[in-house]
């Protein structure tokens, strides 16, 4: 009998159940827990010390009272037989795909309902939407990058190279050096706080529609740009129809980041070889109606809300906070000579370390000194290396504590 054959009862099974080995080829995930340990360590060694977190790109802040009434209203509905309701649709409440096709609108993109899927939130839509392209497709990733990019193309098969991105191209990535199939671009970006110009964008939309590449867009921080002239959808390039993927989220805009709410745009525009058009408007949908069961109907009346005149005053208030969070970091760091990227149309900053030091000396440099939790530029990408991801997401008297203890106590 072979090592993996197994006598159950008396059949005798020659192979055992296997893991998907890609999974073994996943980089290790210690970073994140390596980062846990420290900031443990350090509590224990120091228990009267208040640690102040500027490293989570988590929202804290409370729901706008329109929203709780979209979300009450969601539930009031389960409580009464006349309106109360199951499953949904899988691709979303067609409310909500009219009231975001209305959304889009406002910015001059015309999209149908049908070109919208709501989902529990772009990280799960980042990640699904490798299924429906081929297994041999190669998977271009900016480098440092959000690491769902590059640990769900690994976990699908897919092969992934790198568009790598530093101080000398303003952090805005490479076109791929070798032929893509698929191209995650995020912009706002999520670690480096950059954001594409319209101008950048289109060089992107043009070399996707030249090299018949796909373009995945993750808009999740779109509601964070200030400045009118640049892009919050990538569908306001020209062109971009024919072979780009949006994806967005309430997560961040609203504060639903614990609710859970997104959506997806699969424009009956996109070609890829040999199909017709629509067909990956079909696929995906064949995806979701299989595997998903659509998005809570609470969170959804929720997601309504935020898009209603009121939800929209009342969340870019909400965006505008962390946003004043973050020029009040800025700010700080920039006053004592720090280097800052980012931190202006998105809620993150990018910091370049000091005197050379790298990405975790620089984190245990904080830590120690000044109390404060950053998350090393070198967990998103080896590109990261030598820089500091600072999140503006947190309570203002936190972040104005954090900003003056590093002033105050961070030794150079
Ligand atoms: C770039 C980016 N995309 C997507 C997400 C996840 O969004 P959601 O909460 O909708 O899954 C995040 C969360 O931090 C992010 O930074």
């Amino acid at each position: 009998m072979e090592d993996s054959s197994l006598m159950l009862g008396m059949t005798i099974v020659e192979t055992m159940a296997k893991i998907n080995s890609n999974y073994n080829k996943l980089p290790p995930s210690y970073f994140f827990l390596e980062m846990g340990k420290k900031v443990k360590a350090f509590q224990e060694k120091n228990p009267e010390v208040e640690i102040l977190r500027l490293g989570i790109g988590n929202t804290t802040e409370a729901l706008t009272s329109t929203v709780i009434k979209g979300l009450t209203k969601g539930v009031q509905k389960l409580a009464d037989v006349k309106t109360y309701t199951g499953y949904g649709d899988e691709q979303g409440d067609s409310r909500l795909r009219t009231a975001l096709a209305a959304y889009y609108q406002k910015s001059h993109i015309n999209l149908d309902p049908q070109e919208i899927f709501i989902s529990d939130g772009a990280k799960p839509d980042c990640a699904n939407i490798l299924s429906i392209f081929s297994d041999s497709s190669i998977v271009a990733v900016a480098d440092p990058a959000y690491p769902v990019y590059v640990d769900s193309s690994i976990i699908a098969g897919k092969k992934v190279i790198y568009m790598r991105c530093s101080q000398e191209n303003g952090f805005i990535s490479d076109l791929p050096s070798k032929k893509a199939d698929l191209i995650f671009l995020c912009s706002p970006n999520n670690p480096t706080g950059v954001v594409l110009t319209k101008k950048k964008l289109q060089v992107f939309v043009e070399y996707a529609r030249k090299t018949a590449a796909v373009i995945i867009f993750d808009a999740a921080y779109a509601e964070y740009i200030q400045d009118q002239d640049l892009p919050k959808s990538i569908y306001e390039i020209p062109g971009a129809k024919s072979c780009a993927i949006e994806i967005n989220s309430f997560s961040k805009w609203a504060g639903f980041t614990g609710v859970r709410l997104g959506w997806s745009v699969v424009p009956m525009d996109l070609i890829v070889e040999g199909e017709k058009k629509g067909k990956i408007n079909s696929l995906w949908n064949r995806r979701q109606t299989t595997m998903f069961n659509g998005a809570s109907n609470i969170a959804q009346e929720g997601g309504l809300a935020v898009l209603s005149q009121a939800g929209q005053k009342e969340c870019k208030k909400l965006v505008d906070y962390y946003m004043r969070n973050s020029e009040i970091i800025k700010e700080g760091l920039e006053s004592m000579g720090l280097k800052v990227f980012g931190g202006v149309n998105a809620p993150y900053l990018w910091v370049k370390c000091p005197k050379g030091l790298t990405s975790w000396e620089f984190f245990d440099k904080l830590l120690n000194d000044a109390h404060v939790v950053s998350t090393p530029g070198s967990g998103f990408g080896s590109m990261g290396e030598g820089y500091l991801r600072l999140s503006a997401f947190g309570h203002r008297e936190n972040i104005k504590k954090a900003v003056e203890s590093i002033k105050k106590n961070l030794v150079l």
